[in-house]
């Protein structure tokens, strides 16, 4: 709520000339990022691109139903929440069929933080991500989750149990359940005390082959479905010394979380940065167009910037106001809401919000052929309407990997913002 009010009042982007921010105390974190869409042959995952869609809007229903219950009202522009997405249903619409292959490919993903003290704590890899705010590792007493480090409230002194569980359903009928801790949470040398988070129980099907064993949401307290200050509040609070702001870096390699300012050696040239729209609980930007080749095509919408989201999703008419300017380009699966381009001639689809404009480059933006040998290529931006309004779009890894990205939660008096660089 001291956000809503914090927001409100200057919601203008601006943009401010300074050199990279450096402090002492910052700390990186090394994280890894996967693209489970492509195959190792260059071919698109149809059926993993559709789990990651219902993923994704079972993810923004939760959201949206934690921000009624957390703040009493819905989103601008949002007036339902949307039914649970069903995962059969889009299955069985989708128009080819691919057969489905698990890459099953464990190499890792996200990065590592440690919950306990001392020789108690554990260490879990977790999926960093800003379009949610809560924190949640395996617990011991998981019967489905995998191979992962589980969180054992015995195990550790400083555990304190909230009794208090969490439900959570996704569309493919499964939940993931779980009981409510407070401990001690490390990223780095980042440490908070009584940090608030899920311990689970019961994991949906969907996250027991993901390597990562858990999530921290980068997201605002609205968002939260535990209720509670995410750890990036809690941190800033703790440690006052601490810049209120991280960098993220998703690239090939040398991927990083900076926690307390930005790394001066990852980008080049200044941050662009822009205050947020909305202080609904997400990393919101408005006034974004999307370009073609240079042009503009769709002007003045929203954008939720998300890094635990892996492509980009907009409204389908104006994606489709997108792929209508790329010679060649055919909608591939249209209940999904996804279009391929001929492979040979990629576009330049890029995204501004004030001065610069941001490509997706021509890897990024490729998903894999449509069928080995076709020529044609789906694109990491589909259509999709994510119940957030009409002129809301997701912008996932797909854009994130292509700059390098500054979120600042702000100082008392100053609003939230996020800012992007060039990648050194
Ligand atoms: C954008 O914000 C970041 C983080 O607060 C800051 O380090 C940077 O200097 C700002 N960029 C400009 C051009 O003011
Ligand atoms: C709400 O919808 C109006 C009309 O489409 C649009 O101008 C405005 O940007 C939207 N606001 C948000 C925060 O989505
Ligand atoms: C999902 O859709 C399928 C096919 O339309 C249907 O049989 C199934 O009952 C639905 N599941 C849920 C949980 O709504
Ligand atoms: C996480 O920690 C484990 C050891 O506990 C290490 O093997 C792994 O490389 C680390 N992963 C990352 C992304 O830092
Ligand atoms: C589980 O993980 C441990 C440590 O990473 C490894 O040694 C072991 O082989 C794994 N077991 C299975 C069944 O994958
Ligand atoms: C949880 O319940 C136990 C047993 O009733 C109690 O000792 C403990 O204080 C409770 N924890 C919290 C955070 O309320
Ligand atoms: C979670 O919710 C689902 C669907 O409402 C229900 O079937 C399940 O029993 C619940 N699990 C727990 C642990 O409450
Ligand atoms: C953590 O919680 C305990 C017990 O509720 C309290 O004594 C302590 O001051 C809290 N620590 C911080 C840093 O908030
Ligand atoms: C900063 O970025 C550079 C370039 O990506 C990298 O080599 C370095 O390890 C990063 N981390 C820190 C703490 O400087």
């Amino acid at each position: 709520m001291f956000l809503t009010a914090a927001l409100v009042v200057c919601i203008l982007p601006f943009l401010v000339m300074a050199t990279p921010l450096r402090a002492d105390n910052a700390i990186s974190i090394p994280i890894r990022k996967r693209n489970l869409l492509t195959r190792t042959d260059n071919t698109f995952n149809h059926d993993q691109a559709i789990r990651q869609k219902v993923q994704v809007l079972n993810k923004y229903r939760t959201n949206l139903i934690n921000i009624r219950r957390n703040t009493g009202r819905l989103p601008v522009n949002v007036t339902t929440i949307p039914p649970l997405a069903n995962l059969t249903r889009f299955l069985l619409g989708k128009r080819q069929r691919t057969p489905l292959v698990d890459l099953n490919d464990d190499s890792e993903w996200g990065g590592n933080i440690t919950i306990g003290t001392g020789i108690d704590s554990k260490v879990f890899l977790v999926d960093f991500d800003t379009g949610s705010a809560d924190l949640w590792v395996p617990s011991s007493s998981c019967q489905n989750c995998g191979n992962k480090t589980a969180y054992d409230p015995s195990q550790s002194s400083t555990s304190v149990s909230q009794n208090a569980t969490f439900n959570i359903t996704y569309g493919d009928g499964s939940s993931a359940s779980g009981s409510v801790y407070t401990d001690i949470v490390a990223v780095g040398t980042v440490t908070v005390s009584n940090q608030t988070f899920a311990a689970v129980t019961t994991e949906s099907p969907e996250f027991v082959n993901d390597p990562a064993g858990g999530i921290l949401g980068l997201g605002f307290p609205a968002i939260s479905n535990l209720h509670s200050d995410p750890f990036l509040i809690n941190a800033f609070n703790q440690m006052s010394n601490l810049q209120k702001v991280f960098g993220l870096k998703l690239a090939k390699t040398a991927s990083e979380l900076y926690i307390g300012g930005t790394n001066g050696s990852a980008f080049t040239g200044d941050i662009e940065n822009n205050t947020l729209s909305s202080a609904d609980g997400f990393w919101q930007l408005g006034g974004a167009t999307a370009l073609v080749d240079g042009v503009a095509k769709v002007s003045e919408f929203q954008t939720v910037i998300d890094s635990g989201t892996t492509i980009m999703y907009g409204p389908p008419d104006h994606v489709g106001q997108i792929y209508a300017a790329v010679p060649g380009a055919q909608v591939f699966d249209e209940t999904n809401g996804l279009w391929s381009y001929p492979c040979a001639t990629p576009p330049t689809i890029a995204f501004q919000w004030l001065a610069n404009q941001w490509s997706i480059s021509a890897e990024n933006l490729n998903l894999g052929e449509t069928a080995l040998g076709s020529g044609q290529c789906v694109g990491a931006l589909a259509g999709q309407d994510l119940g957030l309004g009409s002129d809301v779009w997701l912008l996932g890894d797909s854009f994130l990997k292509n700059v390098y990205s500054v979120f600042s939660v702000g100082e008392p008096g100053s609003s939230p913002k996020i800012g992007f660089a060039t990648l050194a």
